[in-house]
């Protein structure tokens, strides 16, 4: 059995089968002949964190899959109030047939998976956010970036070390501008960098978002106050003055870059109005492509069992 809780794991062949099968699940979806791959199966849904697309993208998902999504808020279930993470896995994974979790810390979603009989996804931790990363893959390629050139600009959070695990399994050449201090977890980076040498990743590292995006073909960021950082917003938002990705740093990237954003964004923040909404901008397909990509992972983890 297998879990989807960092793209660490996953070989770029794996990466790769999951891809292609979203791939065929979005064209079947499109063409009105939606299959049953995980008939009258349950998918619980543990929320710690809000979320819009990750909640309406694996309910979706997995009805669409012929089965059925239990949203389970930890403001709702006895985890909440304090029911330890081992009984909680081992209580409803007796039940559901795969989990997918939002929390803060990846060290207990791993508890979590260790204790489960089931798949368990990562929908979103304070370290990977690999489930997105999935979906930018899909939005890269169906934009003719088969071989992206990536800038990423602003805080080395989940996001930062989710594209520093694809780009290192799959040999993509990832720039990283992170204003000082707010560089990416030197342990996931090195792992990446061991990973990039067998790969041929290019990876580097500034402070210089210009640096970063300079003939970039594909160009991203992500909110600078995370979900729990909402007390450090103001510093924050001074320590990353330079770091918006608006119409002068995107003219700096290759003419027929693309823009991609997680979400959701905050405008006049990490990126401003014109970018967001301009013609570069695929943002809307990206978060389209969460839907596909995570049922690829269902059903890809549901036929490794
Ligand atoms: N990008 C993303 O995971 O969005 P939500 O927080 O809305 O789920
Ligand atoms: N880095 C953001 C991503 C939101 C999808 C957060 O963790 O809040």
């Amino acid at each position: 059995m297998r879990h989807f809780l960092t793209l660490k794991d996953y070989t770029k062949e794996e990466i790769l089968e999951i891809l292609n099968l979203a791939f065929k699940i979005k064209k079947e979806l499109k063409s009105g002949d939606m299959k049953p791959y995980m008939k009258q199966k349950t998918l619980g849904m543990i929320f710690e964190k809000s979320s819009t697309r990750t909640r309406v993208s694996f309910e979706t998902g997995i009805y669409q899959l012929g089965g059925v999504g239990l949203f389970l808020s930890s403001n709702d279930i006895q985890l909440g109030r304090g029911e330890p993470v081992k009984d909680t896995a081992r209580v409803i994974t007796r039940m559901v047939d795969m989990v997918m979790i939002r929390n803060d810390s990846q060290r207990e979603l791993e508890e979590f998976a260790s204790y489960s009989n089931v798949p368990v996804i990562n929908a979103l931790t304070d370290e990977f956010h690999p489930v997105q990363l999935m979906a930018d893959l899909m939005t890269m390629i169906e934009h003719g970036k088969e071989n992206p050139v990536i800038a990423y600009v602003g805080d080395g959070n989940n996001m930062t070390h989710s594209w520093l695990m694809l780009s290192a399994k799959l040999g993509f050449e990832l720039r990283v501008a992170t204003p000082k201090g707010y560089e990416v977890d030197t342990k996931i980076s090195n792992q990446a960098l061991e990973f990039a040498k067998l790969s041929g990743a290019k990876i580097t590292f500034t402070n210089n978002p210009k640096e970063a995006v300079k003939n970039a073909t594909v160009v991203t960021t992500d909110t600078w106050v995370s979900m729990g950082q909402e007390e450090e917003k103001a510093n924050r938002i001074k320590d990353f003055d330079g770091f918006i990705v608006d119409t002068n740093l995107m003219a700096l990237a290759e003419e027929k870059a693309i823009f991609l954003h997680c979400l959701p964004a905050y405008r006049g923040l990490e990126v401003s109005e014109e970018v967001l909404e301009g013609k570069q901008s695929v943002i809307f397909d990206e978060a389209e492509n969460r839907l596909h990509a995570q049922k690829a992972i269902m059903v890809w983890l549901d036929e490794h069992r």
